[in-house]
């Protein structure tokens, strides 16, 4: 779907479908809406009136115009309570608004801005909302099988907006919002495809994709690089992988080392398994999503270079999958990472930390502000918070804990602080090493947090995405399937450094 920004009177448009909005207690449309009321010859004033159309949320009016205007249908979008609006709020109306008219089967659709008129959002956070709510609602998995029934698409979309001073700034929010949509949808193809075809190798050719549009430095090394840097613990995990292992590190503004370093790590486990101490079958398939941090870590990196953000900011993904095989690691091993420590793995199934721990040692050679890691890590994190709520959030600095909780609510990707207690270290004592790979299952994300700081020595938050990257069903903007969870978060929290 291409989007525009146009000046004019959106009731002029040529689009074949308007969307004005209705906040809940509008008896008489003001701005957009009252014009497009007005040329109806006040047919959206009428259905207030009867009752038939009363702006609550996930409210979608259909009108026809019967050629009072050159559109074929508007679409009236409830916004809610007046004292309730916020940007989230944008982004549910813009994408319920683009969701009707798709299955209107519109071709060419023209909205307002929702929020930016009486509501009095700031005009150019309202343009990017809208954008966004629109854009990544749009998206579709365009799944490889052979079917007649191709859903269907919008063509175009155009954001009218009347007032001439606001037009500069809603232009800059929708750039914003498009560079921003193509970083999420990005990261929910690669979560969405099958893992035969998001191998190590696949994340590797995305991320070469991303460095050369936008000039960054890449580095992907595979178990021989792997070996150099004594990375015992992700090739621990690679070991049993048919497919090639890919450790992976993109730099945007590598060689300023004047500007303030952000590490970004996610963890790319392409297919779960869980190895010797394997999974139940029920399901299993759902860990194709187990590279979700590492979606995140690459759409945030595209973004971050569409935007030419002014920091040094590193996306560094440890890819491999995590397969039983004859070379597989095993339960009773000891394995060294690339800092000396050593782990007595009880569990390879707990092999996400494994390859965090020489992303996350590897972190430290940039002498970062903060490192950031994103990891669908524990299911335990999914019985803590719930699927699709908030990501569990561990931080060792009060302020970037602070910074990131602002970020999430700012762009409605919710992490909600976890703590770090003492007690989750000592359950991870080894009689034989210095570290075991898990806590078991009492307090079981805190266990595993507790053991990825092991590995860092610099400002550090950690995010446990396991309920947030696959959701179950659709939901607004974010459709059934990978969620690109942790690219708009992320760039927020960068935006804003
Ligand atoms: N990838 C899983 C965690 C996960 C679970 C992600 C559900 C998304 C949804 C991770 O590698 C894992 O298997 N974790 C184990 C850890 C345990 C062995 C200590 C878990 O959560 O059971
Ligand atoms: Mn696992
Ligand atoms: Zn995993």
């Amino acid at each position: 779907m291409k989007i525009q920004v146009v000046q004019g009177n959106i009731q002029e448009s040529t689009a074949d479908t308007l969307i004005v909005n209705l906040f809940d207690d509008v008896t008489t449309p003001a701005g957009a809406t009252g014009a497009v009321d007005t040329a109806l010859n006040g047919a959206i004033s009428e259905l207030i009136v009867h009752g038939d159309l009363t702006g609550k949320v996930g409210e979608v009016g259909v009108l026809y115009p019967r050629g009072t205007i050159p559109a074929k249908r508007v679409l009236v979008v409830g916004l809610g309570k007046r004292g309730e609006f916020d940007l989230e709020g944008v982004r549910k109306a813009a994408a319920a608004g683009l969701k009707r008219a798709r299955d209107l089967k519109a071709q060419h659709v023209a909205t307002i801005v929702h929020g930016a008129g009486v509501a009095g959002l700031e005009a150019q956070a309202a343009a990017q909302a809208t954008a966004e709510g629109s854009l990544l609602a749009a998206y579709q998995y365009d799944a490889p099988k052979q079917r007649e029934d191709a859903p269907h698409e919008i063509d175009s979309l155009t954001v009218v907006e009347f007032d001439k001073k606001k037009v500069k700034a809603i232009e800059q929010g929708v750039d914003t919002a498009v560079a921003i949509s193509d970083g999420v949808i990005l990261a929910r193809n690669l979560v969405n495809q099958p893992p035969n075809v998001v191998t190590p190798t696949k994340m590797a050719e995305t991320a070469h994709i991303i460095a050369a549009t936008h000039g960054m430095r890449i580095t992907v090394g595979g178990r021989k690089w792997a070996k150099e840097h004594n990375m015992g613990a992700f090739l621990a995990v690679a070991q049993g992988a048919g497919e090639k292992p890919k450790f992976i590190v993109l730099e945007h503004n590598g060689n300023r080392e004047d500007l303030d370093t952000i590490v970004l790590v996610g963890k790319g486990i392409t297919f779960d398994t869980g190895g010797i101490s394997i999974k139940p079958a029920e399901r299993m398939g759902d860990m194709k999503s187990d590279m979700g941090g590492a979606a995140a870590v690459l759409g945030a990196m595209k973004v971050v270079g569409a935007l030419n953000l002014p920091l040094r900011v590193i996306g560094i993904t440890p890819c491999t999958e995590n397969m039983p095989d004859a070379n597989a690691y095993r339960p009773a091993d000891i394995i060294t990472a690339s800092n000396g420590k050593t782990i007595e793995i009880i569990n390879t199934d707990a092999e996400g930390r494994m390859v965090l721990a020489d992303g996350l040692v590897y972190a430290g050679r940039y002498n970062p502000k903060a490192v950031i890691d994103l990891a669908t890590l524990t299911g335990a994190c999914v019985v803590a918070l719930g699927s699709g709520t908030a990501a569990g959030m561990f931080s060792t600095d009060d302020g970037l804990r602070d910074k990131l909780l602002a970020a999430g609510t700012a762009v409605h990707e919710r992490v909600w602080p976890l703590p770090l207690f003492p007690e989750y270290r000592k359950a991870i004592d080894s009689d034989v090493a210095d570290i075991l790979n898990s806590g078991g299952r009492f307090g079981g994300v805190g266990t595993s947090a507790m053991f990825l700081k092991e590995f860092t020595d610099y400002p550090w938050v950690h995010l446990d995405i396991a309920g947030m990257a696959l959701a179950e069903k659709d939901n607004s903007y974010i459709p059934r399937g990978g969620t690109g969870f942790g690219v708009r978060l992320l760039v927020e929290f960068l935006r804003n450094w």
